[in-house]
């Protein structure tokens, strides 16, 4: 039988061959680029993973091969033998522009269509033709790097936590499901009728089971799942670098984890991060930024004018503070003359978006105040406004007046599209911030209850544990998060590792002794057999390598990812089964209405 390659053995990738090469006979095999046709000549591009070389077939070096040559096409692949020689036009702009390979054999082992898509970089095609031709997609130069430099970022992680002491462990893809967090992508069990397996939407619980079992500290760089609306940073199925350490304080989980990103830094940016990395409480964060995860890149931080417009006559901004709310504005100091009114009440549209009424404004300009609100106010109490905000010609400020979670989810965003807008943000800047000090609990205004911030198992504050009786929502938790430019790349906690403690959490999450037991009774079970004060953190490696790769949708770094609607136009999954197979699982599909 005949061999698929002939009698050709690659010898060099096309991307790595350099002028210390001339002489040398090499064989490359890869895809053709591109292909010109110069009389006696013969051009083609060949790529592989490692980038492109330029192969000549020349009547005088083989009249076989470049005969055989002539009807190659775009993405034909293709293996050829020959001479590396020094190229007489160099190309500067190649890493291989120095040299180029004159053919003496040539092998075609597949011929292409002409593909639906082009294999450059830059082709502005929609995602969803891209998302559909995927392996096609995936062999432009910059999707195989983002790709390697994702594989890169896992094996660095493995490599630090291995030398760390931590051993990883799998856990069950096929396990409970949770009712906390997002919803479950639940699995029907065939030999069990009725009952149903979740996919994990993290490993959380196994990792703490882990830590009574005594491994001490544990990593997996693991699948999760979440049945959750996706955008630029959430995918239904995502991967997790995921960590649980025993006998730790936050100090430990926090210092063992700046190296690792120290590491991370140097090694695939040749950066330097000063440690230890910026530290922010949750209260301060919300405060300043308007958000769990503020970008403190730059600035336009939020301030307070509560008591400076209590009693004023606009009564917009007056009932807001009597009404319990919040009167808060940001200054882009510098760049008023860059919003015009219409830009301004874009900005207010983008407001609207997060709940704001409306959005006031002052602009300060040589003439005095512009703003439509300055009739409100006394003079006086305009310049007290202005001096809050330090505000000089030249600046504009916005301010929402409304219930604090509103002003804060406005101002917070809106302070990120001014940036943007003004294209302030500099992809290759890079700022980590460490949230700290996460309230334990938030108010489920569906459900009309308190529902774990981060999660029901994680501690809280030893100087807030009798808040958890008197005043639950004020209660802080041994939570943190770590924060790069604006996302949420990572977080964790320190965990209850009392039963007791643990159980009366759930009772504050509303669940009665039989719901917890129900839900948790293998992790409360456990807690009676000796446990190991514990606590971790979990990454999400899409979105860390989505920040590092300079991109702005997870979907880049994730090979085969899902659309929007949490589709995969390639294999056109999800998909109707047949009614056989889904008798044998005891499922009844009711029509949507
Ligand atoms: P958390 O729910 O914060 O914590 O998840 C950890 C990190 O995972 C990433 N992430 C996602 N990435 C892509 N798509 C998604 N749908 C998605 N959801 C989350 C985020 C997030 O910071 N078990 C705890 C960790 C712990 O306490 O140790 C957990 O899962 O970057
Ligand atoms: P009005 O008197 O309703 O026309 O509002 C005057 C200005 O106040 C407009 O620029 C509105 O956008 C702004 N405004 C209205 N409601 C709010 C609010 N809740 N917070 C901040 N500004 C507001």
């Amino acid at each position: 039988m005949a061999e698929a390659l002939g009698n050709m053995k690659r010898t060099h990738m096309c991307g790595t061959l350099r002028e210390n090469n001339i002489g040398e006979e090499v064989v490359l095999m890869g895809w053709v680029q591109k292909r010109r046709n110069l009389g006696g000549l013969v051009f083609v591009d060949l790529r592989d993973r490692e980038g492109i070389a330029q192969v000549v077939f020349d009547t005088d070096v083989s009249q076989e091969a470049f005969n055989k040559a002539d009807p190659i096409r775009g993405e034909y692949v293709i293996g050829v033998r020959g001479i590396v020689k020094k190229r007489e036009s160099v190309n500067d702009n190649l890493p291989t522009g120095q040299i180029e390979v004159f053919v003496e054999e040539l092998k075609i082992f597949s011929q292409a269509q002409t593909p639906p898509i082009y294999i450059e970089d830059n082709d502005d095609v929609s995602e969803n033709l891209r998302l559909k031709y995927r392996y096609l997609d995936l062999r432009k130069p910059k999707m195989q790097k983002n790709l390697m430099f994702r594989h890169k970022m896992a094996q660095l992680t493995r490599n630090f936590l291995c030398e760390s002491g931590f051993t990883e462990i799998e856990t069950p893809m096929l396990t409970k499901p949770t009712p906390e967090g997002a919803r479950d992508y639940l699995v029907p069990s065939r030999v069990n009728p009725g009952k149903f397996y979740a996919l994990p939407q993290s490993p959380q619980l196994f990792k703490q089971l882990l830590m009574v079992s005594g491994m001490d500290r544990y990593f997996q760089i693991v699948k999760c799942f979440r049945d959750e609306d996706l955008r630029a940073d959430r995918q239904p199925e995502f991967t997790q670098i995921d960590m649980e350490m025993s006998f730790v304080e936050i100090e430990d989980i926090l210092g063992i984890n700046e190296k690792l990103l120290q590491t991370m830094f140097k090694e695939m940016m040749n950066l330097d991060i000063e440690l230890p990395i910026q530290r922010m409480p949750y209260k301060e964060a919300m405060e300043r930024f308007g958000s769990d995860k503020p970008d403190i890149r730059f600035g336009f931080e939020l301030k307070s004018i509560n008591d400076l417009v209590e009693n004023c006559d606009f009564k917009v901004f007056s009932a807001a503070v009597k009404n319990g709310g919040e009167v808060r504005g940001i200054n882009i100091s510098g760049y008023g003359d860059s919003f015009s009114r219409k830009n301004i009440s874009k900005l207010e549209d983008f407001a609207k978006t997060y709940g704001a009424k409306g959005l006031a404004w002052i602009k300060i300009t040589e003439e005095g105040v512009n703003s439509p609100i300055a009739k409100f106010f006394k003079e006086e109490e305009i310049n007290n406004i202005l001096e809050r905000f330090e505000a000089k010609s030249g600046d504009l400020i916005l301010i929402v007046a409304d219930e604090a979670d509103i002003v804060f989810d406005s101002l917070g965003h809106l302070r990120v599209e001014v940036a943007k807008k003004l294209e302030l943000l500099n992809k290759d800047e890079y700022k980590l911030l460490w949230v700290t000090e996460f309230p334990l609990f938030e108010y489920d205004k569906e459900e009309k209850r308190y529902v774990a911030k981060h999660h029901p198992f994680t501690a809280p504050m030893d100087e807030d544990l009798e808040l958890l009786d008197t005043a639950p929502e004020k209660a802080r938790a041994k939570a943190y998060d770590i924060v790069l430019n604006g996302v949420e790349i990572g977080g964790g906690s320190i965990r209850i590792h009392n039963g007791e403690l643990q159980q009366k959490m759930f009772e504050k999450l509303g669940f009665t002794q039989e719901q917890a037991w129900d839900k948790f009774g293998f992790l409360l079970e456990a807690f009676k057999y000796g446990t190991p004060p514990h606590g971790g953190i979990a990454y999400g490696l899409d979105r860390f390598a989505m920040l590092l790769t300079g991109n702005d949708s997870i979907r880049e770094v994730i090979a085969f990812p899902k659309t929007q609607n949490a589709s995969s136009p390639m294999t056109e999954d999800p998909s109707v089964v047949e009614e056989r197979q889904l008798e044998e699982i005891h499922i009844k599909v009711v029509e949507d209405k």
